[in-house]
């Protein structure tokens, strides 16, 4: 099949940038739109030009590392899809593509179709793990979990990180990915020592950060491509005023004015 391309090129996190157009004439339906970029980018390093950079690690849809924007949609069109895992076959004859990086205040691009999401890590840095000194791994059935509580946990838990809720959120919002990061230890015994802390952190964060507010739009959860659920803004939120309360209470006691 016969693509054309039209790529954001840009040398440099402060340089300016513009969409590219490159023909693709031989596009196989059986490739990934990865490896369409890696075949167009052998032909470009073939004439001497600068190939076009773009994020990729595990292509199977597990690492988070790759994510574009594909004609205004993160991922490309097909729902719960990373784009590494998206194939050519999807596409049509003749159809012209717009590629773009994640376009958010808070992942600057830093050349072509690759941003730094460093705030992403920031948020996680503030809260986003147990602090307690584990040892080796415990025994599976050591610390019973009720099914239907790892079963959310493991929903939460799906996240990779990939960026494509905050490109596609009209408001540039990190919510999605810092509920799903709260969330998935705030569901499981382990998480409950540092429960009130970790959201406390991870919200003072992800507010520190370029990031907007959340409006409950809705498109993060559309594009997610692990249909993470937007039920789980809801919970950090609760999770949040708990602790609100919870500190106001303890100031109470203690004769504090809060
Ligand atoms: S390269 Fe790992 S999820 Fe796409």
């Amino acid at each position: 099949m016969k693509l054309t391309l039209r790529v954001w090129r840009q040398p440099g996190p402060d340089a300016p940038g513009r969409l590219v157009a490159y023909e693709m004439p031989d596009v196989s339906e059986h490739m990934s739109f990865l490896e369409m970029l890696d075949v167009l980018n052998e032909r470009l390093i073939e004439k001497g030009e600068e190939p076009i950079a773009f994020d990729h690690d595990c292509r199977e849809g597990i690492c988070g590392t790759c994510g574009f924007m594909i004609s205004g949609i993160a991922h490309g069109k097909m729902p719960a899809t990373t784009v590494c895992q998206l194939h050519m076959r999807h596409f049509s004859d003749g159809e012209e593509l717009v590629l773009e990086p994640w376009r958010a205040k808070a992942f600057p691009v830093l050349r072509d179709l690759v941003v730094d999401r460093s705030s992403f890590d920031r948020i996680i840095q503030a809260g986003g793990y147990v602090s307690v000194n584990t040892g080796t791994a415990q025994d599976g059935n050591a610390l019973p979990v009720a099914k239907p509580d790892a079963d959310v946990a493991m929903d939460a838990a799906s996240c990779i990180g990939c960026g494509a809720c905050v490109a596609q959120c009209p408001n540039g919002a990190a919510q999605l990915f810092t509920a799903a990061k709260v969330s998935q230890l705030a569901l499981l015994p382990q998480g409950q020592p540092e429960r009130w802390q970790r959201v406390e952190r991870m919200v003072a964060q992800l507010e520190e950060e370029a990031f907007g507010s959340c409006t409950n739009y809705g498109e993060c959860e559309a594009v997610c491509p692990k249909g993470v659920s937007i039920d789980f803004i809801a919970m950090m939120n609760r999770d949040w005023l708990k602790n609100v309360c919870r500190v106001g209470r303890e100031s109470r006691a203690r004769g504090g004015a809060g």
